[in-house]
């Protein structure tokens, strides 16, 4: 688990060597961080989902470096016990090395253990530059959420001979190129079990079947905040948007019928002090009550 995980540590952490898988979710913030952490995750993952789960955008393409600046320093200023890894957003890895490897480095100086980018074989010499910076980088092939407008929809990938090949070789070449790890979205089982069984660097699967070396989700899915729909590869462990809807409902009706405040929940003014005011005797009363006690 968490603290003690670094990246040459993960990076020998393969099934076929009898290890645990490794477990991975997303956090966007302090609290969602300290829940990550609480449960035992081993890795965090600072994604660029966050457009989508938290920011309210239809896709990834909208978040930019300062956002995941933001995000990543939140979830590591909760000081949870995993090793935290910061997705680089689309178009902060495409145009130079420099800016790469300058866009990397803001993501780890705001807290980040290591950072992610996706992409096959055209993002080798950014994968080796940033890794020669001595920062560790994790790769994301299959569905690359950044290539939305490129795959036409988010959409299963590999699911063709030629397409496996060519997913396959990307594998190798991300390991060859200095990857610590990498996630596999969206691809058959099949396809999944070849790629990790080909590479000597763990897989974390995220619909990439129970073959991977781990597997990976989103906060928002996993406990049932993002309700609007359910990709095949999402199991949902908590309806936290339909109790919190409750909640939230409850509350409005305590409100607007008068149960809420309750005495107990109020402050009061000390007998003198009520006196004073000239309301002693009226409703206002009570106790000798230090008002910020209960802080
Ligand atoms: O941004 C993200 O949450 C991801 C996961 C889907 C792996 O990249």
């Amino acid at each position: 688990m968490g603290s003690k995980l670094t990246a040459p540590r993960i990076a020998g952490r393969k099934l076929q060597n009898g290890d645990e898988p490794l477990v991975m979710l997303t956090a966007y913030d302090a609290p969602s961080a300290r829940m990550v952490s609480e449960a035992g995750a081993d890795m965090i993952l600072v994604g660029d989902s966050l457009a989508m789960v938290v920011l309210g955008y239809e896709d990834t393409l909208q978040v930019t470096v300062d956002d995941m600046v933001h995000h990543t320093a939140a979830v590591a200023r909760a000081e949870p016990d995993c090793f935290i890894v910061a997705d680089l957003p689309w178009m902060s890895y495409h145009v130079s090395k420099t800016e790469t490897v300058h866009n990397a480095a803001r993501l780890i100086r705001a807290g980040a253990h290591a950072v992610k980018l996706e992409g096959g074989h055209e993002r080798l010499p950014m994968i080796e530059a940033i890794a020669d910076a001595e920062i560790p980088v994790m790769g994301h092939l299959g569905l690359t959420p950044q290539s939305v407008l490129a795959m036409g929809g988010f959409k299963v990938q590999g699911k063709s001979t030629q397409a496996a090949m060519i997913l396959l070789s990307d594998a190798k070449s991300l390991a060859h190129a200095g990857c610590f790890a990498m996630v596999l979205e969206g691809v058959p089982n099949e396809v999944g079990k070849l790629v990790t069984q080909s590479v000597d660097i763990p897989t974390v699967g995220i619909g990439a079947g129970p073959d991977c070396d781990g597997q990976v989700l989103v906060f928002h899915d996993v406990l049932g905040i993002e309700d609007r729909f359910k990709p095949k590869f999402v199991r949902r462990y908590a309806g936290l948007k339909a109790d919190g809807v409750e909640a939230l409902t409850a509350f409005a009706s305590d409100v607007r019928t008068g149960a809420f405040p309750a005495d107990d929940e109020c402050y009061h003014l000390a007998d003198d002090e009520a006196e004073a005011l000239g309301l002693y005797g009226s409703a206002a009363s009570t106790p000798d009550e230090d008002p910020l006690s209960s802080w």
